[in-house]
């Protein structure tokens, strides 16, 4: 963006807001003052928007949110806006007293757009300095690091058919596909990997993802007959006696970053708990999940969960404060609780961006990239597209 269009985009937004002040406040008498900071080199800049005091207006969450709304949708595609997770309000320094204060926004240039695959395979890590990263979107990667710094439990939500398995799979292939290295000139391949095991639970054993499993080497644990929920359990136990292992090392000074990672993925994996009539068994599955997820944290074992619906019901919040990577697919505005559950601040204040493609589409926090939420369109990989 140059700097007639930084001033042309001020002008939108002042006029886009200007019907929506409500009755006793004009932009054209002075009553917000629309600023865009921007960084040209860094492509990314903060959107101010002042207001002069004594205001007609009452500065607070509902006026953030509702000008949240104008600056997401005007900013598209030039700009993605990202919503505040509340009441943002930043000192402009201004010599004058009722200028003091602005509303504050942060934007980079652009859009997300998808990005292609051609398979899973072609899916790896692309190691820069000390992290790793994968590009879920153009100009959107997951992280990861050697000492397990940035967390990535993983939860995908959405309706049936909506690309939740898939994007699992996208996710989990970065794990287990071998690194490419960034030498400053090239990209080369490595004989690395960022994990060295992954465990599969396929309740409704899934076709794609058992062909990803056989490709892998990889059983999946799916039921047949009797004793499933038990050996899921079972096997939950032997995870989280890892995790109290490689914690007890960790405490005595052995650095993380000789551990790989350690991936447990559990498609439909709340669906797990329908599988019993057993109430003890299933409070056993919960709070062997909500321990796991506490404790993998800190041991570099990461767990990632499909679940078509989400809420207390299939998964208590204190297991849900551990997912650090929330993505849901389908329309956040739906019938189901699942928006609210995963995203407490949810306002419908995002733009959903939509392309050719019906799947996948939707909404993403990550903590890679500061738990901001952003609208998401996930990976197209040509080999599994019908
Ligand atoms: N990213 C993608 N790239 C290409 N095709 C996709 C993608 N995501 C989904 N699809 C297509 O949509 C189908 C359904 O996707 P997927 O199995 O991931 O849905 P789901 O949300 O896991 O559904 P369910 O809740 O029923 O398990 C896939 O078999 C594939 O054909
Ligand atoms: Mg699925």
């Amino acid at each position: 963006m140059n700097d007639v269009q930084v001033k042309e985009l001020e002008h939108l937004i002042t006029g886009a807001i200007a019907p929506h002040l409500g009755e006793g406040a004009s932009i054209y008498s002075g009553d917000v003052d629309v600023t865009i900071k921007h960084d040209e080199k860094q492509k990314k800049g903060k959107i101010w928007v002042g207001i002069p005091e004594p205001s007609p207006l009452l500065i607070n969450d509902a006026l953030m949110d509702k000008l949240t709304t104008i600056l997401t949708t005007v900013g598209f595609p030039l700009i993605t806006v990202f919503p505040p997770d509340g009441l943002t309000l930043v000192d402009t320094h201004s010599s004058d007293l009722a200028t003091r204060r602005a509303l504050e926004w942060d934007f980079i240039e652009g859009a997300y757009t998808r990005v292609a695959y051609d398979s899973f395979d072609s899916i790896c890590p692309i190691e820069i300095g000390q992290k790793y990263y994968v590009p879920l979107m153009r100009g959107y990667n997951m992280a990861f690091d050697d000492l397990g710094n940035t967390q990535n439990h993983t939860v995908f939500s959405g309706p049936s058919g909506s690309g939740k398995s898939v994007a699992a799979m996208v996710m989990l292939s970065a794990m287990i596909n071998p690194i490419k290295k960034w030498n400053g000139k090239d990209y080369v391949m490595t004989n690395r990997k960022l994990a060295d095991e992954l465990i599969v639970i396929s309740p409704k054993n899934d076709k794609n993802l058992y062909d990803f499993c056989q490709k892998h080497d990889i059983t999946p644990m799916v039921p047949t007959g009797h004793g499933f929920v038990a050996n899921v359990i079972e096997k939950l136990n032997l995870l989280l006696e890892l995790c109290q292992q490689r914690q007890a090392k960790i405490i005595k000074g052995v650095s993380p970053a000789i551990m790989p990672y350690k991936v447990l993925y559990l498609d439909e994996g709340l669906y797990l708990s329908q599988l019993t009539r057993d109430r003890k068994q299933r409070q056993e599955l919960d709070s062997m999940l909500t321990s796991l997820l506490i404790i993998a944290r800190s041991a570099k074992v990461i767990i990632v969960i499909t679940s078509q619906t989400m809420s207390d019901q299939v998964l208590n919040t204190s297991a849900r404060d551990q997912l650090n990577n929330r993505l849901l697919f389908g329309n956040p505005n739906g019938p189901s609780d699942s928006t609210r559950f995963l995203f407490k601040n949810w306002h419908n204040q995002l733009v959903i961006h939509h392309d050719d493609y019906s799947f996948g589409t939707g909404i993403a926090s990550m903590e890679s990239n500061g738990g901001r939420m952003v609208s998401f369109l996930s990976p197209f990989i040509k080999e599994i597209a019908q």
